[in-house]
């Protein structure tokens, strides 16, 4: 049975997706309601020329809009009050990583955000996480120096194993901790493209077999782990992917994929697969560089 090992080509591979222990789907998340979103600073080239440029009471709209497709999905939301001078602090796929052990004991990494304007984030989010059961980890900050939680850290639909982008937001060391810590292989992917900065920007899994991905963010070997584990694939134009966020939608519970509106080509391709495609509008937040994935997350 494959435990805990970083595995960053092919040749380092020596289980397959069925050796993989199962681990159930969550069937909750986490929002943070968005009030004091905005683009107020540029970590990312899609927040370029949009400072002060965000239209709030359209964001607002759009966030519940979002909230109600998760939860028409079947989907337990949580909302996390905003805080004042944090306008990332919406996007809650970033600041953890939580994982169920076989015996139903919740566990959660907290993370090390890269850039300083997001580094409060964290406590407010671990405040949920210790009032909910939670055994909380901790990266020692001398030994790793950013982590940013589900932005990078991708659970394969189903199964206990951790799909890990690096290189601009979240550190390869890190991956190592959690890796032993919850005993589980880290498939390491790394990132090339600064507009594809996080994994969850470029890879999208939609049920146990299938993912979506815009090929062209990954190095040829991530390319070849993807398509080594992955046995259905669908790919995302440049324009879908890059404009629209297409590989940022979710699909929750492997059949519905609340996606940003728009995505004609990857929503045709979706629907032959068999998915159910559920529109949603993220404009104001598509400016900050995210949409759906990262506007929640996923707990237990
Ligand atoms: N402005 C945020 C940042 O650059 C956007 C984060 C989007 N989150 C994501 N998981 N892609 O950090």
């Amino acid at each position: 049975m494959p435990v805990s090992k970083i595995i960053t080509s092919v040749s380092e591979l020596d289980f397959n997706l069925a050796e993989i222990p199962t681990m159930h789907l969550p069937k909750n998340a986490l929002m943070v309601t968005p009030e004091h979103f905005t683009v107020e600073y540029v970590i990312n080239p899609h927040m370029q020329g949009h400072v002060g440029n965000v239209d709030k009471a359209k964001a607002i709209e759009e966030w519940v809009e979002v909230r109600t497709a998760f939860m028409e999905a079947g989907i337990q939301v949580y909302d996390i009050q905003g805080q004042p001078g944090l306008p990332d602090m919406v996007f809650c796929a970033n600041q953890s990583l939580p994982f169920v052990t076989v015996n139903g004991k919740k566990h959660v990494f907290m993370s090390i955000m890269n850039a300083d304007q997001r580094k409060d984030e964290v406590g407010f989010i671990e405040q949920w996480y210790r009032s909910n059961d939670y055994t909380i980890h901790h990266f020692d900050k001398d030994a790793i120096s950013d982590f940013e939680g589900m932005g990078d850290a991708i659970w394969h639909t189903g199964k206990r194993m951790i799909w890990g982008g690096y290189g601009f937001r979240s550190s390869l060391e890190a991956y190592r901790r959690v890796s032993e810590t919850f005993d589980v292989p880290v498939i390491a992917l790394e990132l090339k493209n600064p507009s594809f900065y996080h994994l969850d920007t470029c890879f999208c899994m939609l049920n146990s077999k299938t993912a979506l991905i815009y090929p062209e963010a990954f190095t040829s070997e991530g390319l070849k782990l993807i398509e080594e584990l992955i046995p259905e694939i669908i790919t995302a134009s440049t324009h879908e992917a890059e404009e629209l966020f297409a590989c940022n939608a979710t699909c929750p519970d492997g059949k519905h994929v609340i996606i940003q509106a728009g995505c004609t080509e990857v929503n045709a391709k979706l629907e032959e697969a068999g998915f159910t495609v559920v529109e949603v509008s993220t404009n104001e937040y598509r400016k900050s560089g995210g949409s759906v994935f990262c506007m929640k997350m996923m707990v237990f």
